[in-house]
């Protein structure tokens, strides 16, 4: 160690969700990731959740505050830019000089852009190149951040006194974190507090990816209509339900999951109609995370509608932690999972 310079201690992943703050701090050891700490801010209710997040000096406060807690020492932050906000595509070139590939990207990607490419940061990266013909054939995966949200994400962690070393998009994180280099095709549904977003994930790329507007929230908010309980009581009922609430003796509970779960059931069964429809493709398991993956037995739920392989994520899979830790660990790896992808980013 210098005597000026103290060497960086580790990273922190930060995932601003709509339902808070989630940080996951990792030092390297040898290769190995190693966990030094974790932390959650406080839990916004379903009806904070919408003010905070246009707001940036509460959100960087809610980070400095639960980096605190958690006695995190790291500065150096890879955070997440939230699915639905990112651009993606796939986009083929053919014989390109090495040189100008970032010119023909930009030149690609304008022609399927939704915005004007002024708006936005492009990112890149080549995930084949093969030859065919005697001319080489790549395959680049972009993505186009808002330069909006690029900026306001700098001015968070400007005001947190952190340094963004990357942003990235969610997915990835979530590729890193539960898959590592498993190159069968998954799909991933992150079921957060407002949205939900599954992708297919082929041989280490999202092929396919959907935001949609519904999460653990919407449950909570029927529970409190139908059982006529406030917000909060509902919240508490859908933690405290039983091991087996999705067909709970009382079917009034059992119906009411099972209705509010209608739209993921609806959107998972498309998007693997659409994915297998173009022909002989199968999509192997499902991957559930995010915090609403820990309603009570949802995935054997899925895994029955569904007729397919479903799990619940493992965020540590590739981490290393004092083995003591692991119950804990496990009950809230879904809520971490997007934190933890995002902090490997740096052991790649
Ligand atoms: N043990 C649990 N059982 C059921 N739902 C839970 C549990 N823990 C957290 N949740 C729900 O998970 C959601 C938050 O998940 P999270 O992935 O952190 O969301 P976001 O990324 O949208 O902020 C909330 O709707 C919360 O009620
Ligand atoms: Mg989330």
């Amino acid at each position: 160690m210098g005597i000026l310079s103290s060497p960086e201690t580790g990273y922190l992943g930060i995932d601003m969700g709509s339902s808070g703050v989630k940080i996951v701090e990792l030092t390297k050891v040898g290769d190995q990731a190693k966990l030094l700490s974790y932390g959650f801010s406080e839990n916004l209710t379903p009806d904070a959740e919408v003010k905070w997040r246009n707001d940036n000096d509460k959100i960087a406060e809610l980070i400095v505050k639960t980096i605190a807690q958690a006695g995190m020492k790291a500065t150096s932050v890879v955070a997440s830019l939230p699915a639905y906000s990112v651009f993606s595509s796939i986009i083929n070139l053919i014989d390109i000089d090495k040189e100008k590939i970032d010119q023909a990207v930009e030149w690609e990607t304008k022609k399927v852009l939704p915005v004007p490419i002024e708006d936005v940061v492009l990112e890149w990266r080549l995930i084949e190149s093969r030859l065919e013909n005697n001319r080489e054939l790549l395959k680049i995966f972009v993505i186009a951040a808002p330069r909006v949200l690029v900026t306001k994400y700098q001015d968070i962690f400007k005001k947190a006194k952190l340094k963004l070393i990357n942003l990235e998009s969610e997915t990835f994180s979530l590729i890193r974190a539960l898959m590592g280099r498993d190159k069968t095709t998954i799909m991933i549904a992150e079921f957060g507090a407002t949205t939900t977003n599954v992708s297919i994930i082929e041989r280490g790329i999202p092929f396919l990816n959907r935001s949609i507007e519904i999460g653990g929230d919407n449950l909570s908010k029927i529970l409190a209509q139908k059982m006529s309980i406030s917000l909060e009581e509902a919240e508490q009922l859908k933690f405290d339900l039983g091991i087996s609430a999705i067909d709970s003796a009382d079917s009034q509970i059992s119906e009411t999951i099972q209705e509010s779960l209608s739209p993921l059931v609806n959107e998972i069964k498309y998007l693997i109609g659409l994915y297998q429809g173009r022909g002989d493709k199968k999509v192997e398991k499902l991957i559930l995370t995010g915090g609403s993956a820990l309603i009570s037995n949802l995935a054997n739920y899925l895994s029955r509608i569904l007729n397919m392989n479903v799990i619940v994520g493992d965020s540590w899979s590739h981490i290393s932690y004092p083995l003591e830790l692991k119950p804990l660990l496990t009950e809230i790896s879904p809520r971490l999972s997007v934190a933890a992808g995002l902090a490997l980013d740096r052991f790649e």
